[in-house]
């Protein structure tokens, strides 16, 4: 199989920034205990006039400029998301009319949770070794402050709004990104129900069980991808870890004794926006110079489902 690499990257986040200290005006909680308990100091909350389409179309513009190609080179579109605005129309099927991308290419939605964007690179990659196209737009994209319960102090401290995109690009005789993805079916650990479940549509979370599940899934993802590359640590130009908890990549960073200069957090400012994590984290990293063309990336994801997932990712 052909590999893919990224060829250029965007996002967009909300304009609206709530604050922990806006929070402790509504829920019985604190800065400090945010701050310590999860690194998060900040999230984007999309306000009136705002949706998922919005910053899902602003992502994938920016990704398409950087990558220099143009909408009628895309020969496939997958939005990773679990808060689309619409199931019908699919947030890639809105998308598809708001970019004017081709009508005879695939474009739809994948759900899965945290762990969306690396799903939908693997997918990905897939579908361009069957397409006579070689550019593929892969976008991460959430609005979970629509299904934030309120009265949830534990849950609704946690998650922010955001879209990050990709423009990727197969070739023969590139590296596939060797993606490992997983998922263990459980509904009471981490849930959001649907327009067919008798309940409320707003996430719940037993976090303690979640994070004792992340702190094992992130390890077990990096070693099968460095296992399956053949790469060690060393080989690896930036580690990109979804962005739950500051305390979750912190002990992946001491496992791997991974260098400052080689990982990145902006949980602090953005929460934890699920799908939308990782690209957003990448687009950062991209426009600050800090990857580029030639860089190695080794990405992990984990989230509701359970699901997880790595894979090593190189810019084109
Ligand atoms: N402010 C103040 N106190 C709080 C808050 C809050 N916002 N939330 C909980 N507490 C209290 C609890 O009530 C509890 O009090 P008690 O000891 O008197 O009962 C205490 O703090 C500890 O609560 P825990 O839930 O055990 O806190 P924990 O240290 O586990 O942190 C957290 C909670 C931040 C949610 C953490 O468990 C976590 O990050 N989990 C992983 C989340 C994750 O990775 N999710 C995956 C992806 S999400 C997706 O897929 C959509």
């Amino acid at each position: 199989m052909n590999g893919i690499k990224i060829r250029g990257t965007g996002r967009d986040v909300p304009g609206r920034i709530v604050t922990n200290r806006d929070l402790e005006k509504i829920v019985d909680t604190s800065d400090q205990w945010i701050t310590s308990r999860t690194g998060i100091q900040a999230r984007r909350h999309c306000g009136e006039g705002e949706h998922i389409s919005s910053i899902t179309a602003a992502a994938a513009r920016r990704a398409l400029e950087d990558a220099c190609v143009t909408p009628d080179q895309i020969g496939a579109c997958i939005v990773a998301t679990a808060t689309p605005e619409t199931l019908v129309p699919s947030t890639a099927c809105s998308l598809q009319r708001d970019l004017g991308l081709l009508q005879d290419i695939p474009c739809f939605d994948l759900n899965a949770a945290c762990t969306g964007f690396l799903f939908a690179l693997h997918t990905m990659e897939c579908l361009l070794n069957a397409s006579p196209r070689k550019f593929g737009l892969v976008v991460g994209a959430e609005n979970l402050s629509r299904v934030i319960n309120w009265e949830d102090r534990g849950t609704c401290i946690l998650f922010g709004d955001g879209a990050g995109a990709a423009v990727v690009e197969c070739r023969e005789g590139w590296p596939s990104i060797s993606a490992v993805l997983g998922c263990h079916g459980n509904s009471e650990l981490l849930r959001l129900p649907g327009p067919g479940a008798e309940e409320p549509c707003v996430l719940s979370m037993e976090g303690t069980k979640v994070f004792k599940f992340a702190v094992e899934a992130v390890p077990w993802c990096v070693d099968q991808v460095l296992n399956r590359t053949g790469r060690t640590v060393e080989d690896v130009d930036f580690f990109v870890f979804h962005q739950a908890n500051a305390r979750i990549i912190d002990l992946a960073v001491r496992k791997y004794h991974i260098p400052a200069e080689k990982y990145y957090k902006n949980i602090q400012e953005y929460g934890n926006t699920s799908a939308a994590s990782i690209p957003l984290v990448l687009s950062e990293l991209r426009q600050q110079g800090k990857i580029g063309p030639g860089s190695r990336v080794l990405a992990v994801g984990f989230g509701g489902g359970l699901t997880w997932g790595g894979c090593l990712i190189e810019f084109a």
